[in-house]
């Protein structure tokens, strides 16, 4: 006879493992509440503007689909994709382009998305290249900020929320290429041995 699968929570479905442990920092409904906000600040600053939004993959995936459905007008996106972090939790202090953008930035008002501002490195490389290009605006999103990790002498001009130095993971961001599609953004945290332990 087969048996029962066991109940699990929303967060165990999003590939939760046993010796991880995770605890929510942001909820989705602040998340909801603080993109909306940001749309509206972007488009006070932009009101008629077409604005191309250019997302950092993969992290920026889902902060990019609902900060473009709550700006209204003109928008289009486009995708690039660096790497400055490993396949754990360290940054290798290099970044590294991994796919650059279909269109040109030219003459546009750009906002680039990011999901997270740690070191800074890679937005600092991101806006040398940018800069470059000659778009006719270029401004940065940025859904947390890690501040107090800061190496680059960079800054974001819209960011959701200032967030402790905590590695953490859900709405877009990963563990391991895990946690992307968890609603919220929860604080990870390995558990003894090296390995990862959940909390409520
Ligand atoms: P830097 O240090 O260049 O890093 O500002 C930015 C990129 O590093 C990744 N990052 C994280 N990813 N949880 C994650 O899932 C974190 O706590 C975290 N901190 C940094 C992220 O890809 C970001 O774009
Ligand atoms: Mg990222």
């Amino acid at each position: 006879m087969p048996t029962k699968p066991a109940k699990r929570s929303p967060r165990m479905k999003a590939g939760h493992r046993a010796e991880e442990t995770l605890r929510v920092l942001i909820s989705h409904s602040r998340i909801h509440t603080r993109v909306r906000q940001m749309a509206q600040e972007i488009r006070r600053d932009f009101p008629n503007e077409p604005m191309h939004l250019v997302g950092v993959l993969k992290g920026s995936i889902l902060f990019l689909a609902d900060l473009a459905r709550e700006l209204g007008g003109e928008v289009s996106f486009d995708f690039i994709s660096v790497s400055s972090y490993g396949k754990g939790m360290d940054s290798t202090g290099e970044v590294k382009m991994i796919k650059d953008l279909d269109v040109s930035i030219e003459g546009r008002s750009v906002l680039v998305v990011e999901d997270i501002l740690d070191t800074g490195l890679t937005l600092k490389y991101l806006l040398r290249l940018f800069e470059g290009r000659k778009p006719k605006h270029l401004r940065v999103a940025v859904l947390l900020d890690k501040v107090e990790r800061r190496i680059a002498d960079v800054r974001a001009d819209y960011v959701g929320f200032v967030i402790p130095n905590e590695f953490v993971v859900g709405y877009g961001l990963d563990y391991d290429e895990r946690y992307r599609n968890l609603p919220d953004v929860c604080v990870v945290r390995l558990g003894p041995r090296g390995k990862t332990k959940v909390e409520a």
